[in-house]
């Protein structure tokens, strides 16, 4: 299977767990692409969805499923989204995409996270994927001389604006031994809105397309 086929292979798999009625949360990036047009065919009967991004808003829209805002709905029983690394506590790298608030946000407010990725994200520690830092314009060069005390080189990610008007640094070298304690330190940097981290709130379920089958971690 190529890495695509994983992908729509894992993206597959998730559908399952859309059930009648539902509003879920919707990620962003390719695989979660897969997702969105496996939803299209179940528009009848999901009620509506809330978007990550605004890729991923223009493609529900075109699958025919209506975008809801979170506080229309205050929780998610269901988010579904891809990742730049999963470890096997289901922690993640995100934001390869840009995507990485919005997204942790949906993560935030959902009662089940699952993850979908192709068979080359799974890792058994995070960190060779350079952390994505999503940072306020004005914050960027404080940030970047901050993440490198704690060790990473700090790289702007040229001619890139996110949704929400920021700046994405890309941190290379970082040491991610402890994720949950490196989440909550780079959180608290003046100026960065959030990292792609996602371990303080991890997946619930890992879906995995292979070359043989799918594989669900929990
Ligand atoms: C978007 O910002 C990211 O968090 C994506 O979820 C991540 O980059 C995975 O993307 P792919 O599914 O395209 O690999």
């Amino acid at each position: 299977m190529t890495q695509d086929d994983q992908k729509r292979a894992a993206a597959e798999a998730a559908l399952a767990h859309v059930e009648g009625g539902m509003v879920l949360g919707v990620g962003s990036g390719s695989t979660c692409a897969y997702f969105i047009a496996g939803l299209g065919r179940l528009s009848a009967r999901v009620d509506g969805a809330v978007a990550s991004s605004e890729a991923t808003a223009a493609m529900l829209q075109a699958a025919g499923i209506a975008l809801l805002s979170l506080s229309d709905v205050g929780r998610l029983p269901l988010y579904v989204d891809g990742a730049d690394e999963a470890n096997p506590q289901l922690q993640l790298i995100k934001g390869g995409g840009g995507a990485l608030t919005r997204e942790k946000i949906l993560a935030a407010a959902s009662d089940l996270f699952i993850c979908i990725v192709d068979a080359s994200k799974r890792v058994d520690q995070l960190g060779r994927f350079p952390l994505p830092v999503e940072v306020l314009p004005m914050a960027v060069s404080l940030v970047a001389d901050q993440l490198s005390k704690l060790g990473g080189r700090a790289i702007l990610r040229s001619g890139f604006t996110t949704d929400n008007g920021n700046l994405i640094i890309d941190v290379e070298g970082l040491n991610l031994a402890d994720p949950v304690a490196l989440e909550s330190e780079i959180n608290q940097l003046a100026g960065v809105v959030t990292c792609g981290l996602f371990a303080r709130r991890p997946a619930d379920r890992l879906i995995v397309g292979t070359d043989e089958s799918v594989q669900e971690y929990h």
